[in-house]
């Protein structure tokens, strides 16, 4: 099972392992409480930087961490998921940009653009929906992606909208990975 190490404290109660179809995150939990974001406490805020060993987790599978009051998808997408992904134009999309803050705010949508590794298997993104900040539910949807249900937002397997209020595609914070299976976040 992968594991979070961070910083400061034992905060494992934060982690959540979401395999198959919605998961435990997502269930249940669409709204995710806006007073995290809004009036972080001390500790949160002084947690500028997390580790995340995703030695473990299956392809196909998805975890999803805490970090700074967000829920953050990190999916090891399926060489379906991958191809899906990749066969999609740029042209087709509803919002053109990467939306990731690794890359030039200009750097389109493409599906290399939105992924961690060339090959394309570890996709990072921030678990909130740019409609109005619900947490969507992951494979569902009708682009095999993510989906949240507040409004009706299908994202691709590659998290960008494609149907639905949302005006962007899910946005991917800084993260590198540090090691073969440790990825930092911040
Ligand atoms: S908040 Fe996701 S569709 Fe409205």
């Amino acid at each position: 099972m992968a594991h979070v190490d961070e910083d400061t404290g034992n905060r494992r109660d934060f982690l959540f392992i979401a395999t198959g179809a919605a998961g435990a995150v997502a269930t249940g939990a669409a709204v995710w409480p806006l007073i995290n974001q809004m009036n972080p406490s001390a500790d949160v805020q002084a947690l500028a930087s997390i580790q995340v060993d995703v030695d473990g987790l299956e392809v196909g599978s998805q975890l999803t961490v805490k970090f700074l009051g967000k829920p953050v998808f990190i999916r090891r997408r399926s060489p379906e998921e991958i191809e899906e992904a990749r066969a999609v134009e740029v042209s087709q999309l509803v919002d053109p940009l990467a939306r990731n803050a690794n890359l030039p705010a200009d750097a389109p949508a493409t599906d290399a653009d939105r992924t961690m590794d060339e090959a394309g298997e570890w996709l990072l993104m921030t678990g909130v929906c740019t409609h109005l900040g619900c947490v969507p539910l992951g494979e569902a949807g009708d682009f095999g992606g993510w989906f949240c249900p507040c409004h009706g937002s299908h994202y691709d397997t590659a998290g960008r909208i494609r149907k639905g209020p949302a005006p962007e595609n899910l946005h991917i914070p800084v993260a590198q990975f540090v090691s073969d299976t440790v990825i930092q976040l911040g």
